[in-house]
């Protein structure tokens, strides 16, 4: 029997992302029976609200994929049984004092292990952390402090975050979360790497011509311009989401799958980067558009963002890698919202085939004929590899089909949601999905003098209508490296 229990404490329990994704990945978990035997949530925030207030915020918002199954509702109330609240100031020690013996009578006298998800605006994370860590901390088990971005704006800004909180907690103890590591396909890419023959002696500058970064939304800040005005798509997406995904996609073999293993070679291949330069950047921002007798509000239009932002809506780069493995292979990333459809993938173009006998002898088009292997994180998650097939009959004519794997169509099981890994994981001390703090500067490295250099020179983005493919700079730049977006068609 485990004597041990676990406290997890959602501070910004009212927020949108604690409603949307903590509380349901937490009972996502409950429900798969992955949670320990003993445990408590606790909901922590400003705002007046009753256990019962916070149970009724909790069902109602079960967004998770379990909300389809049977036994749902019973199960819920089991789960809520252990849900209560505790309202308080997030830089209050007093009131962290009260969540402590709060949290004790619940612990029972057990080994208690403590876990807070800071689920709070960046200008009270160390505040938060202060408290919790002096007056909330576990007497006896661990405690361990799940933070989400922004780590600051740039590297003085994240360097200033980093020594605040290691003020208070050992670099072991903070969790910080980049969604994106959590998500199936993103787990996968070191399998598909690394457990395939036919994959890893392909894995470089030998055959692969480039490599696609892709992410786009089908709709825009929607309420979260205020956020989102401070850092725009360059910090909010490609400094993180789009470059674990290539830290993991280019890194050396790592010589285990241990976390510091992994995160080593994470870190040595974004040390290994180029930082980004402003002539490989292209920037843009969403305007009206009007279709089908809709209207669709510009970037601008939204009320908390200030008139006439120039902050980038989109923004395509490309980046290098200066190792043996990657010299001369242009990364090419591309991010955007408002756009026509939403999507997350990773497309790895090889080289031609040197000498192809099919060309010479059909003149098939050069560019058709070289091989793609798609990754696709989200949605319809699948991977795919474009390959040369002969068009079946009597001819000679050659076409590209797909080899498909395609998750729906193989797996029945349902892919769990980013959250639920990671929370998981930071209840078990599994810090392989997390981000070092060394992994977080070199991230910054990358990216800070040119978005410094952005700002000041107040590059005006290209504007882009609502809903449409983005600006066209984009394809100006893969142009510069004789690279055609893979999307595209
Ligand atoms: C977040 C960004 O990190 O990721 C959002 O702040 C973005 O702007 C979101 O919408 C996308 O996540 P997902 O999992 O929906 O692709």
């Amino acid at each position: 029997k485990d004597k041990s229990t676990v406290s997890i404490t959602v501070v910004g329990a009212s927020g949108d992302l604690a409603k949307k994704k903590i509380f349901p990945a937490l009972f996502a978990l409950f429900y798969e029976g992955c949670l320990p035997e003993h445990f408590t949530i606790c909901g922590y925030a400003r705002s007046k609200m009753s256990d019962a207030e916070l149970r009724t915020m909790v069902s109602k918002t079960l967004t998770c994929r379990i909300d389809q199954r049977e036994n749902c509702g019973e199960k819920m109330d089991q789960f809520l049984e252990r849900c209560f609240y505790h309202p308080g100031q997030y830089d209050s020690e007093e009131n962290f004092l009260e969540l402590d013996r709060k949290l004790k009578e619940h612990e029972a006298g057990r080994v208690a292990n403590r876990l807070f998800y800071l689920s709070i605006p960046p200008n009270i994370f160390v505040d938060a952390v202060k408290c919790a860590s002096s007056s909330a901390s576990s007497a006896n088990g661990w405690t361990r402090v799940i933070v989400e971005k922004p780590f600051g704006r740039d590297s003085e800004s994240s360097a200033a975050l980093t020594r605040s909180l290691k003020q208070y907690l050992d670099e072991d103890q903070i969790f910080r979360i980049d969604h994106y590591l959590g998500k199936e396909l993103v787990e996968n890419l070191s399998v598909l790497r690394f457990s395939n023959l036919i994959f890893e002696p392909l894995w470089s500058r030998q055959y692969i011509r480039n490599v696609q970064f892709i992410f786009a939304e089908d709709f825009g800040t929607e309420g979260r311009g205020g956020y989102f005005d401070n850092y725009g798509i360059i910090r909010d997406i490609m400094q993180n989401h789009l470059l674990q995904m290539l830290a993991i996609f280019a890194m050396e073999t790592p010589v285990s799958l241990d976390a510091e293993d992994i995160r080593n070679e994470k870190v040595k291949v974004l040390r290994s980067m180029r930082p980004l330069r402003l002539d490989d950047v292209v920037v843009g921002q969403y305007k009206s558009h009007t279709r089908g007798g809709v209207k669709y509000p510009a970037y601008t239009d939204d009320k908390t963002v200030p008139a006439g932002s120039l902050t980038p809506t989109f923004a395509a780069a490309a980046l290098f890698i200066d190792n043996a493995r990657w010299d001369g292979v242009p990364f090419l990333m591309k991010a955007g919202k408002a756009l026509h459809d939403r999507r997350a993938e990773i497309r790895v173009q090889f080289r031609h085939v040197p000498g192809n006998l099919y060309n010479k002898n059909i003149g098939t088009d050069l560019d058709l004929a070289t091989n793609e292997l798609v990754i696709r994180v989200q949605p319809d998650e699948a991977i795919y590899l474009k390959i040369n097939n002969k068009v079946p009959g009597l001819g000679m004519r050659l076409d590209r089909s797909n080899l498909n794997l395609l998750y729906a169509a193989r797996y029945s099981k349902e892919i769990p949601d980013a959250y639920e890994r990671l929370l998981l994981d930071a209840i078990e001390g599994e810090r392989r999905l997390f981000i070092r703090s060394d992994e977080l500067n070199a991230a910054w490295s990358l990216f800070s003098p040119v978005l410094k250099e952005l700002e000041e020179k107040k590059i005006v983005p290209e504007y882009y209508p609502y809903g449409s493919r983005g600006p066209v700079c984009s394809h100006y730049l893969a142009a510069k490296y004789k690279v055609r977006w893979g999307d595209i068609g």
